[in-house]
């Protein structure tokens, strides 16, 4: 059975180990809004989470499976360390999902089996086998991934995945846990498996690597060269420490250099046909949603969807693309979905109008779903005369996408000037439905408005990130604010979009402090004198 694929397989673990990243924790409604615009995007494989490590992260996934792991959906897949609890809790999570695959690891370099597994390396080389062939028990599409294989040595590490392979792995995958490897020793690696592993024509190569030297997706690119057809990757390229490698930056490498990379899948180098299944037009949504969940913020200057990745700055440059795009630009932007910002709708537009546009862009909004956001967009076309797609874009992401309402911002009010003291008032609805109201002085209006907010919440909590970005230029623009807080050890992100930034700094903190206050409640801490009940 030749199991080599002649395109790369595209396995997105943006709920997994992106995930992982300090303050990108998710609730599993979060995670299924992103499984579904995973599902849009076209990924072959979504790695859901790891069933086993929380109760939290098992409903996640057992839900994803059933609602996006439909037949012509994608793979969903857990991770598993390689025990056999871990394994049979992954089997059980993914059991709805009409393709469903297990990944278990074990660490393979010396370095890891001497100080974190302290075990032989034939004892780790049963135990792998050992649990692929209890994976392949409950599930024919096993992958497994020897952790650190980069820096393993690599005789032992074709034993491994020779065994491993003969106990059914489909997928063996080649983890670069630390981000040590340049891109020729990387491909060199793949290569070396490929001509050692003597059965690795049963087995799909896949690859996985983090960002420490910022050469994840260089390297992911070399070990295509060398045989590598399935990729790991995260949506902006989050995850543990440095990251992950970056999906939209894999992909579209592989689209705009496909003439390059066509040969090396056995094909004509003038090819059209896409290297992946992705539908790039669902890259620049799929960004913002990942951004806005997790409060990770895109950077400017990023690749593909940095919000500065396709504007001209230099005089030279705007007089060349004026003249034609091609002398400064190697894509256009509409072909990962950013549009041209046009301006469509206004104070007049009715609900139809409104419903139609979001469903060009891509929205596919419930009749709830949509009453909601409509409401929004006549309370933001109140004070802004033209509402553009960017506009529309937060309105959406602002009103669907929010954390459980548990507290609700009813009013913010606030005092600031030179010569003044910031002073705020605040009215909360609490989750009992009271109505409880408070004031504070601060350093300025947003830290006013926060001190009041906490007299009312009483969770104690450290502000760590705050940030304003405008969605689009003028004095009326939407304003979306992003912060992130800290409880004990976890991190908590809010988000909100509003024309009145103060307001959208106090919905953004009370969007954060719901996700800690659910949270609490799942852990059965929020006992009635510690939380919500004001001072
Ligand atoms: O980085 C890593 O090695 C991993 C494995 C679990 C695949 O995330
Ligand atoms: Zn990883």
């Amino acid at each position: 059975m030749k199991t080599q694929t002649d395109r790369i397989i595209i396995f997105d673990t943006t709920l997994r180990d992106g995930e992982q990243c300090p303050g990108a924790t998710l609730n599993v409604d979060e995670k299924l809004i992103i499984a579904r615009q995973l599902a849009r995007l076209g990924v072959d494989v979504i790695e859901a989470g790891f069933a086993y490590a929380s109760l939290g992260d098992f409903e996640a996934v057992q839900k994803i499976a059933q609602t996006v792991g439909t037949e012509d959906g994608p793979m969903i897949c857990s991770l598993a360390r390689a025990i056999k609890a871990d394994i049979k809790a992954a089997a059980e999570a993914i059991k709805p999902a009409a393709k469903g695959r297990i990944h278990t690891f074990i660490s393979t370099s010396d370095i890891h089996l001497e100080y974190q597994l302290r075990k032989t390396r034939g004892e780790v080389l049963a135990i792998a086998e050992e649990m692929v062939a209890y994976a392949k028990s409950f599930i024919d599409d096993v992958e497994f991934s020897p952790m650190d294989a980069a820096r393993s040595d690599p005789e032992f590490l074709y034993q491994v995945l020779e065994r491993t392979i003969a106990s059914g792995a489909t997928t063996v995958n080649i983890p670069d846990t630390v981000g040590y490897m340049t891109p020729s020793e990387f491909g060199d690696l793949i290569r070396g498996i490929r001509e050692n592993v003597p059965n690795i024509d049963k087995a799909v190569i896949s690859v996985h690597g983090h960002n420490d030297l910022g050469l994840a997706v260089a390297n992911f690119l070399e070990a295509v060269k060398n045989g590598a057809r399935q990729l790991e990757c995260t949506i902006n390229g989050i995850g543990e420490r440095a990251g992950n490698a970056s999906l939209e930056e894999l992909v579209m490498a592989l689209h705009v250099r496909r003439q390059y990379y066509n040969p090396f899948l056995g094909r004509p180098a003038e090819s059209e046909e896409s290297l992946t299944n992705i539908d790039t037009r669902q890259i620049y949504k799929t960004s913002r949603l990942v951004s806005n969940l997790t409060g990770m913020l895109v950077q400017p200057n990023k690749a593909i969807v940095g919000a500065n990745a396709f504007a001209h700055e230099s005089g030279i440059h705007q007089d060349g693309v004026l003249k034609n795009k091609l002398t400064y630009e190697i894509m256009d932007a509409k072909l990962i979905g950013l549009t041209d910002n046009q301006i469509v709708l206004g104070k007049h537009s009715g609900r139809h109008a409104f419903g139609a546009r979001l469903k060009e862009l891509g929205f596919e909004l419930s009749d709830t779903d949509l009453n909601k956001a409509f409401v929004k967009f006549k309370d933001v076309a109140d004070k802004k005369k033209e509402i553009s797609d960017w506009d529309l874009e937060a309105i959406v992401n602002d009103e669907i996408q929010q954390a459980p309402e548990l507290f609700r911002v009813e009013l913010v009010q606030v005092s600031c000037g030179s010569n003044a003291c910031p002073t705020a008032t605040v009215t909360l609805r609490t989750p009992e439905g009271e109505e409880l109201t408070d004031a504070a002085i601060g350093t300025g209006p947003v830290d006013a408005v926060y001190k009041a907010i906490n007299r009312v919440v009483n969770v104690p909590n450290q502000l760590i990130e705050f940030s304003v970005q405008s969605v689009t230029a003028g004095i009326d623009a939407i304003g979306e604010v992003t912060i992130r807080l800290k409880h004990e050890d976890r991190i908590f992100a809010g988000h909100s979009a509003n024309t009145d930034i103060i307001v959208a700094s106090a919905q953004a903190y009370v969007n954060a402090l719901n996700r800690l206050y659910a949270a609490l409640q799942t852990k059965g801490e929020n006992s009635a004198t510690a939380v919500g009940k004001g001072v």
